[in-house]
């Protein structure tokens, strides 16, 4: 939806596929149950039909799956389960026929412990080229059984893990997910060879993995816990205090080293045509923080993770709109806003579930959608998918493994296409898929919402289509009125109502709203709570 001269990314919406759970062919690899490329492939169309201008991929390389393609074995090739390369080729050109664009996912702080390099190291062994590559070190105490310092993996447990020979190597996720030292210099260069390969296919652009973790401090010294929260896991202790604690020590992210590697790809994207882009997956603890991956010689957007981490409350909506802007503003950088990916629990869960939960992130949804900057969107919530209770059974999330905690597989099970049983046009046939869909979703299908006034995916495909009407601009006034939020984009008026009460609307004509709201001839005089509107001055049409 850009204007001519400006990067198309810089006000693009998004759409997140999760490879295995968005449709399957079930001619691959992984029959039907599972999702791959040429599934993805045939439903590009409904894409294009809902609006959206790229299309996000999550790993589809040749990996053992311990982490379902993050775990990345062999960076220039499609796994087997998925398709071949030439799967790939056709989804980017049939993408680009339709006029969508594709951005692969990039993994580049570990590799799996089943890619060569990998494997080289531990035949190596220690001290050779081989070992560092990866950040090999020997072990703490008399005889070197304790691990080399008190990192622990995102996924719970210790970041270490021993070998035969009694070395230990570093992984800040699963033991299956060796992290690669990007001191050496090796590891930039096979990585440019790896971007170049994509952007030669037709990559439009780039998630980064994993954007904040690439250096570590040199030292690998012991992280230091705040006063108080001596003994616990650190990483816990990081997801509760997110946006709060700013003070937190972290010698493993957010390293000033890990710039210089996207300033290196910046200048790789810019050999190519065509904007391409790179955007960060970097859990950074403050807009300017993330500010930084964004600056003019790196990468060209960050997911600003801060939109979703806000709880349901006008003031907190406005202090991230109001921070995100005043800290992209200087280094020249559009936002993004997000609120569901295949790491979080789904929003409509968050905000409560049900009937409520559905209402209020039809209505974020809606108010993010009219915010400058690009809009990424997690396959599923356009049909208002809920965060599934998978049975401890079913479970692959590989922190399931390691800490017994519930994990991430609620919010990857397969999207729902048509029919009133599993597996829901899912794939061909009538197996369940990787993970089995609930009973229950028959009428939450792509089929059940089709042309069905009022349906999660109508609101969606209404709201994309008038965003496409919304002005231009680079800036919003954003104010809170008791607890409702208001947005001024132009002469468009977005009002959230995050409070209990229904409260007056300013006069105006009502363009779109998340639920309900009594309209007569157009116009509607009051909102209802967990409900957005996106209004303009009457009489006014452009
Ligand atoms: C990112 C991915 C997540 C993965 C992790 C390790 O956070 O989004 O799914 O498990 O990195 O690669």
């Amino acid at each position: 939806m850009s204007a001519p001269g400006r990067e198309w990314w810089r006000d693009a919406v998004v759409y997140q596929v999760y490879v295995r759970s968005f449709a399957s062919s079930g001619e691959r690899g992984g029959g039907p149950g599972i999702g791959d490329l040429p599934g993805i492939t045939s439903r590009l169309p409904y894409l294009r039909d809902l609006g959206v201008d790229a299309v996000w991929i999550t790993p589809f390389y040749t990996s053992p799956q311990h982490d379902h393609g993050y775990d990345v074995a062999d960076y220039l090739d499609v796994d087997r389960l998925f398709g071949t390369l030439d799967d790939a080729d056709d989804l980017i050109a049939r993408a680009h026929e339709l006029g969508l664009r594709v951005i692969v996912d990039l993994v580049p702080n570990h590799t799996s412990d089943e890619h060569a390099w990998f494997r080289a190291a531990l035949a190596a062994g220690p001290g050779s080229p081989e070992r560092a590559r990866y950040l090999f070190r020997d072990g703490r105490g008399a005889d070197g059984s304790e691990p080399p310092n008190n990192w622990r993996s995102v996924f719970g447990g210790p970041a270490w893990t021993r070998v035969p020979d009694g070395q230990w190597y570093l992984h800040l996720f699963d033991t299956t997910q060796p992290d690669l030292d990007w001191r050496n210099p090796e590891i930039g260069d096979m990585f440019e060879a790896v971007l170049r390969f994509w952007l030669d296919r037709g990559a439009d652009g780039f998630r980064v993995d994993v954007a904040h973790g690439l250096v570590k401090e040199a030292s690998l010294r012991d992280q230091e816990m705040p006063p108080g929260t001596e003994g616990r896991d650190p990483n816990r202790v990081r997801e509760e205090s997110m946006v709060a604690r700013t003070d937190f020590d972290e010698p493993m992210w957010d390293q000033p080293e890990t710039h210089d590697v996207y300033r290196r790809w910046h200048r790789v994207l810019a050999d190519y045509d065509g904007d391409r882009m790179d955007v960060a997956e970097a859990w950074a603890r403050t807009p300017e923080a993330i500010a930084a991956y964004v600056r003019p010689d790196e990468m060209q957007q960050a997911f600003n993770f801060l939109w979703l981490l806000a709880g349901w409350s006008a003031q907190e909506f406005a202090d991230v709109v109001t921070s995100t802007f005043a800290a992209m503003d200087p280094v020249g950088a559009s936002p993004t806003w997000v609120l569901s990916n295949h790491d979080v629990v789904r929003h409509v869960t968050r905000y409560g579930g049900g009937a409520q939960g559905l209402a209020r992130a039809r209505a974020a949804t809606l108010t993010m959608l009219a915010l400058p900057g690009s809009s990424y969107h997690y396959q599923g919530e356009e049909l208002g998918l809920e965060q599934v209770d998978v049975a401890p059974e079913d479970r692959q999330d590989p922190s399931w493994f390691r800490t017994g905690e519930v994990g991430r597989d609620g919010c990857r099970v397969p999207v729902p296409w048509s029919g009133d049983a599993p597996p829901y046009g899912f794939g061909p046939g009538t197996l369940q898929p990787w993970i089995p869909q609930p009973l229950d979703w028959a009428g939450l299908t792509v089929q059940a919402q089709t042309g069905v006034e009022g349906s999660t995916l109508e609101l969606y495909r209404a709201a994309l289509a008038a965003r496409r009407e919304l002005p231009a601009v680079d800036a919003v006034d954003v104010r809170v009125e008791a607890d409702v939020l208001v947005v001024e984009r132009g002469d468009v008026t977005v009002v959230l109502n995050c409070g209990t009460t229904e409260v007056p609307l300013p006069e105006g004509e009502l363009l779109l709203a998340s639920g309900p709201v009594d309209a007569a001839g157009g116009v509607a005089g009051s909102l209802p709570p967990d409900t957005a509107v996106w209004l303009r001055p009457a009489g006014r049409s452009r």
